[in-house]
């Protein structure tokens, strides 16, 4: 039996990983919980600054209710900090929450997750912990991950470091989405821990006691927990390709995808979430989640299986590619020397996240078509949507940044309606409230004629657009 050395008076959390998912989850514990010690660690020495900096502007993620929090806790019981092994030393609770992307290269490439960051994680945990310590899975992981985890901690660098060392190791899936991640993580519709040690399951479970009824927390081996977390994400991104894919039939056959969304969501076995159809889902988890599944399905022979899960991913694809087939066929067919305005570049509403984002693959295609493109997003900077659109171009060209990449004519604009003069067309790509806002009249002298707006997202005022000779294609409306 292994010695448990006592290590404070005071319990205390830490979680590796100062991104979307580690940094709202610990504030929130933090708020909910100021009788616990609350440390994210990060080795991006930017990111921690920019968590400590003074302007809340500077926060490297936007979220509607985060600042209020990190106002009332830093620096009494939530700290950001680089200082890992020494925070790591002292902590009871290690949730591990660090980037997992698909692998790019080797076995598994474009499928299967990339896990060096999380094994990097675990050994810093197996060399720097001491007495006993629950480990917890945040990020989404593989399934099994937790076997690996567990192997990891037992196998400290020097075999005399693991005296005196425990380690219980759940997984507790975040369910968060991004851009209402404070209400989602202060009113979760279900917490859940998954694990074989009934003592920690408990610990943890307490710390959300503080603030979500016991009812909501659901208990399960750590194998379920962690495949929980794929399938969910795999029914909620397939529920938008589904309704995606009635989007194009809507508008081959004259129905309206809002009104039969009305019809099919108020049958309460289907229900009215998530039923909103768009230029395709984006985001980190749901088109990364999935190919995990794929991968997982191929691992274990399940062919059939594995293509089903492939084709939503596959479908959204083709819906994000479709949406510039139709502004370039409205447009005569070209778009050289048009100027073309994109009106959002993150993945969603209120959120500065772009990853995935159906923006990036649009605004790609727009350019390899010769717009001269003007983008806008109220929160996404300048830097991040280059940085989006090098990437992808440079792909595409297969060339240097240097010689090809200048070729391509974008830049971001914050004054929306500078954006829109002798604009040919304007492409609604995320739904932010201010686009549902804007004044038409205005924007129709602002334009060059024959002009077009293009709503992927179902949000711009009709009625006002109607009443201008701009054009108007609305997705999933024939
Ligand atoms: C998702 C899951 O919702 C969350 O539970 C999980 O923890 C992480 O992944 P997130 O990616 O932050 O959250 O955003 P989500 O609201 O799910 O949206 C994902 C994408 O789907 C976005 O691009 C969004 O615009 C799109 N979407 C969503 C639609 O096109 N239509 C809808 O009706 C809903
Ligand atoms: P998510 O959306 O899952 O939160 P992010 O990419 O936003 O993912 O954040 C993950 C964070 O984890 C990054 O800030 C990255 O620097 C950090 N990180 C990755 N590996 C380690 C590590 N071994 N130690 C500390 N921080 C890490």
């Amino acid at each position: 039996m292994k010695e448990i050395k006592i290590k404070k008076n005071c319990f205390k959390i830490s979680c590796i990983g100062a991104g979307y998912v580690g940094g709202p989850t610990m504030a929130v514990i933090a708020d909910k919980c100021p009788h616990i010690q609350v440390y994210v660690l990060d080795l991006n020495k930017n990111r921690i600054k920019d968590w400590n900096s003074e302007n809340p502007k500077d926060f490297p993620v936007f979220e509607p209710g985060l600042e209020e929090i990190i106002l009332r806790t830093r620096g009494k019981n939530l700290f950001f900090t680089t200082d890992i092994e020494e925070n790591i030393s002292d902590s009871d609770m290690v949730f591990l929450s660090v980037n997992t992307p698909t692998k790019t290269s080797g076995i598994g490439s474009g499928r299967a997750s990339d896990l060096r960051w999380i094994e990097k994680c675990a050994r810093q945990v197996a060399d720097a912990s001491n007495g006993h310590t629950i480990v917890i899975e945040k990020s989404t992981l593989p399934v099994r991950t937790a076997s690996t985890i567990k192997t990891i901690l037992n196998s400290p660098s020097k075999k005399e470091d693991n005296k005196g060392k425990s380690f219980a190791v759940l997984s507790n899936p975040e369910f968060l989405a991004e851009g209402t991640a404070i209400n989602d993580l202060e009113n979760p519709d279900r917490v859940l821990i998954g694990g074989e040690d009934e003592k920690a399951i408990e610990t943890l479970a307490g710390i959300y006691k503080n603030w979500v009824d016991d009812k909501k927390i659901i208990r399960t081996n750590l194998w379920s927990s962690e495949l929980s977390k794929l399938t969910a994400n795999a029914f909620l991104a397939q529920r938008i390709t589904s309704i995606n894919s009635v989007a194009a039939i809507c508008e081959a056959t004259g129905a309206d995808v809002n009104e039969v969304s009305l019809a099919i969501g108020t049958d309460t076995r289907i229900g009215n979430k998530f039923l909103k159809s768009g230029p395709g889902f984006g985001g980190s988890c749901f088109k990364k989640d999935i190919l995990n599944l794929v991968y997982l399905c191929r691992f274990f022979g399940l062919e059939n299986i594995s293509n089903y899960w492939e084709s939503v991913v596959n479908l959204n694809s083709w819906n994000q590619n479709r949406i510039t087939e139709i502004v370039v066929n409205k447009l005569f067919g070209t778009l050289a020397e048009k100027k073309i305005v994109l009106l959002g570049f993150a993945f969603k509403a209120n959120t500065n996240d772009t990853r995935e984002s159906s923006a990036i693959t649009i605004s790609k295609n727009l350019l390899i078509e010769g717009a001269d493109l003007k983008i806008h997003d109220p929160q996404v900077s300048e830097k991040q949507i280059s940085i989006e659109l090098e990437k992808v171009l440079n792909n595409e060209v297969n060339t240097s940044f240097e010689s090809e990449f200048s070729k391509f004519s974008f830049e971001k604009v914050d004054d929306i309606y500078d954006a829109f003069i002798d604009a040919d067309a304007i492409i609604v790509v995320t739904e932010w409230e201010e686009y549902s806002k804007l004044d038409w009249e205005k924007i129709s002298r602002l334009m060059r004629h024959p002009a077009w707006v293009f709503d992927t997202r179902s949000i711009v005022n009709k009625e006002e657009v109607l009443k201008t000779n701009i054009n108007l294609w609305n997705i999933g409306i024939g």
